[in-house]
């Protein structure tokens, strides 16, 4: 039986920071970067990383892919290919351009990978996850969109920085899409597992909320030359290792809902069953009112850019 080979589409600073995590951490035999615009890169990040595992005494072989069809029989396939997310534009700027690539991206791995679990990374998150969903033809638990463990982490860090105490303690839940009325649901975030709601005032926790929304733009604000890479990059390498080693955890992610939470045919960040075989299970927590109204708009916003896609003639209904 040959060893897990996951394939890391865009090398990037997520595609490659993921890549090394990977690496480094050993849960795969194999991991290919890919880079269509530059293999040579692609060789250069490859190599350096095979001496870093040499150097971390681990096992994992990094190699590059020097066509499509380099990227054969992965088990699991990062997709981080796209234009990054620069100062000034929200996530959905990107909507078209980034749809055009991850079409193309699709068509090698359907032909090459053609078992392969997808986690897309690049933005608009949610309409990626549709499109790589259509494109493939496959079902929906083959295709879970990075974006809410993330968000989560982002929250968490929040907290901590309110809280002051509590760090690798702090379990946030943030639901919806990734976008600017992203759902961080304070109801089910807890410190050492105690409620926030115990800890912090509504004021404070209305503070945390907000900051979470903008968690993604400050970074971008901040980095002047491209989006945020480490938290992107951890994310993601846990859904892999978690689909790689059959784990069963529950990771918030953007899935195709099909009748949870009272919708269909629609992509959002919900909790989901990680197993070998993507999205096992959609975990439904109970929403209240309120919350259930912020997820709805949230879905409605996931709606308007899928709907984006048809307007924009990169599909026909
Ligand atoms: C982020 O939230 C840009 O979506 C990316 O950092």
């Amino acid at each position: 039986m040959r060893g897990k080979r996951v394939g890391i589409v865009g090398i990037g600073n997520v595609g490659s920071t993921c890549a090394y995590i990977l690496a480094m951490n050993g849960g795969c035999h194999e991991v290919i970067l890919r880079s269509s615009s530059n293999p040579t890169k692609a060789k250069g990040l490859a190599l350096d990383m095979s001496q870093a595992v040499q150097a971390a005494r681990k096992h994992t072989v990094v190699k590059h892919a020097e066509k499509p069809e380099d990227l054969t029989d992965c088990d699991v396939v990062v997709i981080a290919a796209g234009s990054p997310r620069l100062p000034g534009m929200n996530r959905d700027d990107l909507l078209i351009k980034n749809a055009e690539i991850m079409r193309t991206v699709m068509a090698d791995i359907v032909k090459y990978s053609p078992n392969a679990i997808i986690i897309p990374v690049s933005n608009p998150l949610d309409a990626m996850v549709y499109v790589a969903l259509k494109e493939s033809g496959w079902p929906r638990n083959r295709v879970l969109g990075m974006a809410g463990i993330l968000d989560s982490a982002r929250m968490a860090h929040f907290v901590y920085e309110k809280l002051g105490y509590g760090a690798g303690q702090i379990r946030c839940s943030v639901m919806g899409g990734h976008g600017d009325d992203m759902v961080p649901l304070p109801r089910f975030s807890t410190v050492a597992g105690v409620p926030l709601t115990d800890l912090l005032s509504w004021e404070e926790i209305h503070e945390i909320v907000e900051k979470t929304k903008k968690g993604g733009a400050e970074i971008v604000s901040l980095l002047r030359d491209g989006s945020a890479y480490y938290a992107p990059a951890k994310a993601a390498s846990l859904m892999a290792e978690a689909v790689l080693s059959d784990t069963k955890q529950i990771y918030p992610c953007s899935v195709m809902l099909d009748g949870e939470y009272g919708y269909k045919n629609t992509v959002s960040g919900v909790p989901v069953m990680i197993g070998a075989t993507g999205a096992e299970k959609v975990i439904e927590a109970n929403l209240n009112d309120d919350q259930d109204r912020k997820f709805a708009k949230s879905v409605g916003s996931v709606v308007e850019l899928v709907d984006a896609l048809y307007t924009n003639n990169f599909y026909t209904r």
